[in-house]
């Protein structure tokens, strides 16, 4: 088949070069001329697990193009997915910020030949397949084509993997004539049986908000199971485990932290809040995930500042790990922005690690940050070492180094990483998220 991405942002880049790796021909379109020349020569933007082989890959193989062309792109092709950004919007109001779909939709209209379906790939509020139908017969109602909308679940840092084996893959659509052409591109996920979800776009659209938001829920539930736990002395870990095994609850998405980030759960959670106020109704439990998941990173700068002994006035602290998790270069909603943020504003110091999001972090993180090569640079001479982000190579630290770089023997595990027990007997001061 021959498929058209529109957008070559991290979802873009991910669904193109495995509709690739699948066997279809597929065409990358990007605005940004240098980006696409980088690309062509198979070298990626953003840090994902195997995508860069991926696209080396299939682009000698001949099924991965890429171009800044839509007249190239687009005539030809099948099915166009929009695969454009959906920054919250610049209104600061929550809202999805649509232009970039839009602009892609008016664009793409007079190219459009043979019957060719266009399918949303972005996270859209619901509606916005039946708006981006509108436009592209206002500009061009000549056009023989159908508009889908089929949300993407991928994982940053595991998406090739969430790509080539997903639980499920949700489509929407208004016609047979469209199912049909997903189906068909979909289809060698038929062989390891992947359940398609063949609903209605609206339907589609929602899926991927309740999916996000519930997880989110997830998150700030047992977050605060961890807070009762702290108050209570019982052990959170436990806890997840326990319940975790009952099946109508599942063990995923059950560890506690310093709060959820990213570019996805705090985007789409407010995204939805706004959504449903326009009709009039509520999701107040995605709204008290939200208000749990800002309080839970104001409880981690003071569960800093109580093992510093009150205040972090005059104190270094050691970060290891800035990005919203491990895998991945991604600063954004980061919950490592709040709490340093908040820490240097009362006087700390801060010494920091990330395996591969030192760059994205300079531009988000207050300057004055001293960047380290390695975590036990970071901790040489600090008053105490925060574990933020569960990258695996801070999993198996010497931690007897640790103990001795240190000025104060503080450990705070902000990921429940290191056994309390053990830690304890090595002589930390340690505290992690639930669990004493
Ligand atoms: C999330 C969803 O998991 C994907 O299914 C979805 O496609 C994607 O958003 C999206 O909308 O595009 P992602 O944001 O890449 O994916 O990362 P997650 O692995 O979901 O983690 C999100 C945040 O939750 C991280 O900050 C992580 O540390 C935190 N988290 C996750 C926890 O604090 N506890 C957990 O048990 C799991």
């Amino acid at each position: 088949m021959n498929i058209t991405m529109i957008g070559t942002g991290y979802v873009g880049l991910v669904t193109g070069t495995c509709f690739s790796e699948f066997g279809h021909n597929v065409t990358c379109v990007d605005k940004i001329k240098e980006k696409i020349e980088t690309l062509k020569k198979g070298e990626i933007p953003i840090y994902e697990p195997g995508l860069e082989q991926l696209v080396k890959k299939n682009i000698s193989e001949g099924r991965l193009h890429f171009t800044t062309e839509l007249s190239e792109a687009i005539p030809d092709a099948e099915a166009v997915f929009l695969a454009v950004g959906t920054p919250s919007s610049r209104r600061g109001d929550g809202y999805a910020d649509l232009t970039y779909v839009y602009q892609a939709a008016r664009e793409i209209a007079p190219y459009l030949n043979d019957y060719t379906v266009i399918v949303d790939k972005s996270t859209v509020p619901v509606g916005t397949a039946r708006q981006v139908k509108r436009i592209i017969q206002e500009e061009n109602p000549n056009a023989d084509f159908d508009v889908a909308s089929n949300p993407e679940f991928l994982r940053e840092g595991a998406a090739i993997n969430d790509f080539m084996r997903p639980d499920r893959v949700v489509i929407g659509v208004e016609s047979e004539r469209a199912e049909k052409v997903l189906r068909e591109i979909y289809k060698p996920l038929y062989l390891i049986e992947t359940p398609i979800v063949c609903t209605t776009i609206e339907t589609a659209e929602l899926s991927k908000y309740a999916a996000n938001a519930f997880l989110a829920i997830k998150i700030s539930f047992i977050n605060e199971i961890a807070n009762v736990c702290e108050a209570v002395g019982a052990d959170v870990a436990d806890i997840a485990k326990a319940i975790g095994m009952d099946g109508r609850i599942g063990s995923k998405f059950l560890h506690p932290g310093p709060g959820y980030g990213g570019s996805c759960f705090p985007k789409d959670t407010t995204a939805l809040m706004r959504i449903v106020q326009e009709y009039g109704e509520h999701v107040r439990l995605v709204e008290t995930a939200v208000e749990v998941n800002f309080a839970q990173k104001a409880r981690m700068v003071k569960k800093i500042r109580d093992m510093l002994g009150g205040s972090e006035a005059g104190k270094t602290i050691a970060f290891l790990g800035l990005t919203f998790k491990p895998e991945t270069d991604d600063m954004r909603e980061a919950p490592s922005i709040t709490i340093i943020t908040s820490l240097m504003e009362k006087g700390a110091r801060v010494k920091a690690h990330d395996p591969k999001g030192m760059d994205e972090a300079k531009k988000v993180l207050p300057e004055g940050v001293i960047y380290t090569r390695n975590a036990y640079e970071a901790c040489e001479g600090a008053d105490a070492v925060v574990l933020m982000t569960e990258w695996n190579q801070y999993r198996a630290l010497d931690l007897k180094k640790i103990k001795n770089l240190l000025n104060e023997p503080i450990f705070i595990d902000l990921r429940n990483v290191y056994d309390p027990k053990n830690m304890k007997k090595l002589g930390f001061k340690y505290t992690g998220v639930g669990r004493k």
